[in-house]
């Protein structure tokens, strides 16, 4: 099953400067609880943003899958060349957990939604791409002063 997971603002802001736009520890215990020691897919850029948060290299994540065209070998990691092609033929359980480039081709494939909602505005240079909940139902979530925090769940056709 792939799951998407991200946190955006009021206007669907993600990242600033290859980092978070803000701090929330509901939001940081929140990706704890439901990214770590799962197998997480991710853009080769929010690899690099992660190594700052991690800078031992070792990231708390069970199987590493990093998406690039460039890269060939990253310790520690599978590299997926062609992120479509890798999805097509995925059978596991993954937790996409981003940038835009990955959510952008990730969505049509979740089964699943993780987002958070920072219910203000944050400056930042990279949004969240185009998408609809349509084809989606909430099955949970939690609100916060600043966050709501929510669990989507593809309808079964
Ligand atoms: N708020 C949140 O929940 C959240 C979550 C994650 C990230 N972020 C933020 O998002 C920003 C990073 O997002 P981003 O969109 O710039 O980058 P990204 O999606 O993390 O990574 C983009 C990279 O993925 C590789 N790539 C793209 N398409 C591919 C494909 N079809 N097959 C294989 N590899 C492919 C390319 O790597 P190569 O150039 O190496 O070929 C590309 O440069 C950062 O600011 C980060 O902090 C926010």
């Amino acid at each position: 099953m792939i799951t998407l997971m991200w946190a955006m603002d009021v206007n669907k802001v993600i990242g600033n400067g290859q980092r978070l736009p803000w701090y929330y520890k509901e939001d940081m215990h929140y990706f704890k609880t439901h990214a770590y020691h799962k197998k997480a897919l991710m853009g080769y850029q929010t690899y690099v943003s992660m190594l700052k948060y991690f800078p031992s290299g070792k990231l708390p994540f069970s199987d590493i899958y990093i998406a690039s065209r460039n890269q060939t070998e990253i310790k520690n990691a599978t590299v997926i060349n062609d992120v479509k092609k890798f999805l097509d033929n995925c059978d596991e359980d993954i937790i996409v957990i981003g940038g835009a480039q990955i959510y952008k081709i990730a969505f049509d494939y979740a089964e699943a939604l993780r987002i958070t909602y920072v219910l203000k505005p944050h400056f930042g240079d990279t949004y969240f791409p185009k998408y609809s909940l349509k084809a989606f139902k909430l099955v949970e979530y939690e609100t916060y002063p600043e966050l709501i925090f929510t669990h989507y769940e593809r309808i079964k056709k």
